[in-house]
């Protein structure tokens, strides 16, 4: 048993961890004070799991000899846990982030899986809410570790098709209804103990073997495009469980952590899928990538290519520019040249703003984190609500690396896979160049109309090359900077 200054000084840990956790996420709303919301929120996450070896004074005598092992193998997992983790984040490329989200998610749902599965082994549940907490989270957690596994191989090319076969949707209700009947199962069984020590592990077996099948079934169908909302769905979820799991252990720190994840993750799951225009229901049910394969009707007009120097030493004649990033900036890596070329443009007086797509590149925010690796000052990047009316009054909209994100097929082309997807409106500007290697498509697998209008300039090569060219074309100008 704790005695009273012990669970008082584990309460008061608790909530200071609770409490850094959302201060940490309140300062994480704008990309200013973001940096240290996350370093916030880490402190945060140490102070609680510090908390936790506290309820080693509460451990009862019978326990008491396995207590310098088990702390030990907690330690040994931190430090690996802990070390992987670090060393991962060091050395991930920003477009490899993704998949990195994917793999934490389900760790997340898989500790919370775990911790359902002491519980449920060692019959530990007092009562019948508490086994069905227990139960949800078990289940929740499950379906959330198997199916971010599948959205990491899928973001990382490891399976790179959308598994589909005739009546699927049929079967995984199916394997949903077994997993439901087994946990149901589970709770009516305990009530009877002597049953339960009959039943319950093969039993709990098989409700963790359907859940986690549930996982997989549920992710293998859906399309590339649309992993970032399933990710972000899978977020929810693990908040959810672990926040299940924190009832079951009655730890507040764990129940707040919990429920905050789950609230963001499903506030970003409707923010994204609104993005794309697209209900989380037809996200999760419908296959994305069958409506891409429609037929295209014939473009008008004809691409044309211009040299980099020429382009760059347009736009330092300009007035205007906007800037549109996309993901073949990321690939390249090319904002460090794109803000000194930006540098180069506002010294000879040109306005100069970045227009930011929510789903721009492969995960949310990747182009904000993009930029500001680069040192472009926030208030030149501007969210696509607010920025696109400034497009038909704009002299050039550069875009580099991106496609789908202002494909106009979204506006006009009702059997278009991004139709109705709001786009940056780059085509209003009075001119467009477009920096990209070759005739590549966007993530969508569609022709953009856009490249091949009367308005527009395609300058060929990687973005990071061509940016490079046109710096040293503007600065062979040998133009005096405008006060
Ligand atoms: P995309 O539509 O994917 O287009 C990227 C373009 O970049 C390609 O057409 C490619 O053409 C070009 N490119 C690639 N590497 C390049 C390089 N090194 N230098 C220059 N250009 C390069 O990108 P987007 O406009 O950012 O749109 C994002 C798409 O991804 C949307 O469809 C969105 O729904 C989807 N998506 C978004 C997310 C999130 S949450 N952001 C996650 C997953 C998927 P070339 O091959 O010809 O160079």
């Amino acid at each position: 048993m704790l005695t009273l200054i012990e669970q008082l000084g584990i309460g008061a840990a608790d909530l200071a961890a609770a409490f850094l956790f959302l201060y940490g996420l309140h300062r994480m709303s704008s990309p200013v004070t973001a940096p240290s919301g996350i370093f916030v929120a880490g402190i945060g996450m140490a102070v609680a799991v510090l908390a936790s070896f506290l309820y080693a004074f509460g451990v009862d005598t019978a326990a008491r000899s396995n207590l310098p092992v088990n702390i030990g193998l907690a330690v040994v997992a931190l430090v690996l846990g802990g070390g992987a983790a670090w060393w991962s984040g060091r050395k991930v490329a920003m477009t490899a982030m993704p998949q990195m989200v994917a793999i934490y998610n389900g760790m997340g749902g898989g500790a919370a899986g775990a911790i359902a599965a002491v519980e449920l082994f060692g019959n530990k549940a007092q009562g019948e809410t508490e086994l069905i907490v227990t139960l949800l989270g078990a289940l929740i957690g499950a379906v959330s570790l198997s199916g971010s596994l599948i959205a990491w191989a899928k973001l990382d090319g490891v399976i790179n098709k959308p598994v589909r076969v005739k009546g699927q949707q049929a079967f995984n209700a199916l394997v949903m209804l077994v997993t439901v009947a087994v946990g149901a199962y589970i709770v009516v069984a305990s009530a009877d103990k002597a049953a339960l020590v009959l039943a319950m592990p093969t039993t709990i077996y098989l409700f963790f073997g359907c859940a986690l099948a549930l996982g997989i079934l549920m992710t293998l169908p859906i399309g590339g495009a649309d992993m970032p909302v399933v990710i972000s769905i899978f977020n929810a979820f693990t908040g959810l469980a672990v926040g299940l799991e924190g009832y079951v252990l009655q730890n507040p720190a764990l129940m707040i952590a919990g429920m905050v994840v789950g609230a963001a993750g499903m506030l970003l799951t409707l923010l994204m899928a609104k993005a794309m225009n697209r209900s989380v229901s037809n996200v999760v049910f419908t296959n994305f990538g069958e409506v891409a394969k429609h037929k295209q009707g014939k473009i008008k007009g004809s691409l044309k290519p211009i040299q980099p120097g020429d382009a760059g030493i347009a736009m330092r004649y300009a007035a205007s520019v906007i800037i549109v990033p996309g993901y073949g900036l990321a690939v390249s890596q090319g904002q460090g040249k794109l803000f000194e070329f930006v540098k180069l443009l506002q010294a000879g007086g040109v306005s100069v703003k970045f227009a930011i797509h929510p789903v721009a590149g492969r995960m949310p925010g990747q182009m904000d984190v993009l930029l500001a690796e680069a040192g472009v000052p926030y208030d030149l990047i501007v969210q696509l609500e607010d920025i696109n009316d400034q497009f038909a009054s704009t002299d050039v909209a550069l875009v580099i690396g991106a496609n789908d994100v202002v494909n106009p097929a979204a506006r006009t082309d009702k059997s278009s896979a991004i139709y109705g997807m709001p786009i940056l409106n780059a085509d209003y500007a009075k001119k467009v160049f477009v920096i990209k290697r070759g005739e590549g498509k966007g993530y969508a697998g569609i022709v953009n109309a856009l490249f091949y209008a009367d308005n527009c300039d395609m300058v060929y090569g990687d973005a990071q090359t061509v940016l490079v060219k046109m710096i040293e074309a503007v600065r062979g100008l040998n133009l005096p900077a405008v006060a």
